[in-house]
């Protein structure tokens, strides 16, 4: 590897310019090292749509980092920050597994999430207008934490059958549970994220045996039932992916809704054209996927010797793959640095792809679609509350979504 080439830890949001530009260091890295191997991140880092793509959708590759190599060390991070439960399963979703526990887990829920999914738009629209009619009166708030950060929780705890006067401990879990994914992460958030994965596995636990008792209209129902139907489904397998869908789900959906409305707000020509034609909804939600996706980068393991790009890999390492820098990809899309919603063709990878491709995709854009179509009816105004402020970007590494954004009616 070149000396000048950046390591992947520079290539998150702790790094401030990558922060303020990810696009500019991608972009230089996409042109002179589109494969890029980072030896102290164990792992290549590969940024061009093309071999993006070609390694998602290759079945024959690997996803568990029990797989990879020793000196896989972001990958082997993956399965520490897992934890192993007491009852000897490895507690990992199935985000880390192989075939063919991948597929016996993932096809009996996806079939139960996406039947779901289907009839939960009524659902939807009420909680965000709960969420928006709680704005009343409002001149300025901040978007992040009082529209995008609720409804994504609120939709997901319907969805599974949560009790309403949970809610506030459900929350309270998800926002621990999500600091597994900040490997910088204080004493304070370490005890917050174990206190709320054992009070979350103990919920699930106990409310997946009341809704098998006295089954209920929810996911957690349905998986009962399947269970009994002879899906073969162990209880762990079903509590650690249901508690997964809510890791998974929230601050990504939360980050689409406040990263679309940023882009919106800051590009009027893009808001007016959706306002006249409020049918290009579905087509602002996936411009907004391609242009800043709430996920940086999915990964991969080589189950054999391979070549990317004129590189050799070898069969056990980890390959980063820059779902960001191919989403910009000028051989793909045409003036990729612009967002425009009626662009032809945007066959982005902010959820991945092949056997793996978000599960949660259909629910976060329908939650996205209504947000963004009932946030804008409501405040024709809306603008930013400080137009010359620059935006507050997280640091959590790997995703890419805003601290705050305060905006005025
Ligand atoms: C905008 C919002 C979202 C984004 C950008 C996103 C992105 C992703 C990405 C990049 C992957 C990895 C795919 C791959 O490796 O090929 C993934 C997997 C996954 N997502 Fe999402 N996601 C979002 C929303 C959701 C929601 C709402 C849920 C749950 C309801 C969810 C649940 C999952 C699960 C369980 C997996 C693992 C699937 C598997 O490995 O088979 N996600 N997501």
């Amino acid at each position: 590897m070149a000396d000048d080439a950046p390591k992947i830890l520079d290539l998150t949001p702790l790094n401030p310019k990558f922060r303020e530009d990810p696009y500019a260091i991608l972009g230089s890295l996409r042109s002179a090292h589109p494969v890029m191997r980072d030896d102290m991140a164990g792992a290549w880092f590969i940024t061009r749509y093309e071999d993006v793509r070609r390694i998602l959708t290759d079945l024959t590759l690997w996803r568990d980092p029990h797989r990879a190599e020793a000196a896989a060390v972001l990958s082997r991070r993956l399965v520490e920050q897992s934890g192993e439960r007491q009852d000897g399963d490895h507690g990992m979703s199935i985000l880390l597994m192989d075939d063919p526990d991948h597929a016996r887990i993932r096809n009996p829920l996806a079939q139960a999430l996406y039947k779901r999914v289907a009839k939960s738009r009524g659902d939807v629209e009420k909680i965000v207008d709960g969420v928006l009619d709680r704005l009343a009166g409002r001149e300025t708030f901040d978007l992040m934490a009082s529209f995008a950060l609720p409804i994504p929780i609120d939709v997901i705890a319907s969805i599974l059958g949560v009790d309403h006067d949970r809610l506030p401990e459900f929350r309270d879990w998800s926002e621990g549970v999500i600091q597994g994914l900040n490997p910088l992460r204080t004493p304070d958030q370490t005890a917050h994220m174990e206190r709320a994965g054992h009070a979350l596995t103990e919920y699930m636990t106990a409310h997946l045996a009341e809704r098998r008792a006295n089954p209920k209209d929810d996911l957690v129902s349905d998986m009962a039932a399947l269970q009994a139907a002879g899906a073969p489904l162990t209880d762990a397998e079903v509590i650690t992916n249901l508690s997964a869908l809510l890791v998974a789900g929230n601050l990504t959906t939360t980050d689409l809704i406040g990263n679309a409305v940023r882009i919106f707000l800051t590009n009027p020509e893009e808001l007016t054209k959706l306002k006249s034609d409020p049918s290009l909804v579905a087509a602002a939600v996936e411009e907004t996927l391609r242009f800043e996706p709430p996920v940086d980068i999915t990964g991969r393991i080589a189950s054999k010797d391979m070549e990317v790009g004129g590189c050799p890999i070898h069969a056990t390492q980890s390959m980063s793959l820059s779902l960001r820098g191919a989403n910009r990809d000028p051989d793909v899309f045409e003036h990729p640095d612009r967002f425009d919603i009626t662009r032809k063709k945007t066959p982005h990878v902010a959820f991945g792809g092949g056997a793996h491709i978000c599960i949660g995709a259909p629910l976060a854009r329908l939650e996205a679609q209504v947000a963004l179509s009932r946030l804008f009816a409501r405040f024709p105004n809306l603008r930013l509350a400080d137009p010359d402020a620059p935006p507050v970007w997280r640091t959590l590494p790997f995703f890419r979504g805003l601290e705050r954004l305060e905006v005025r009616v």
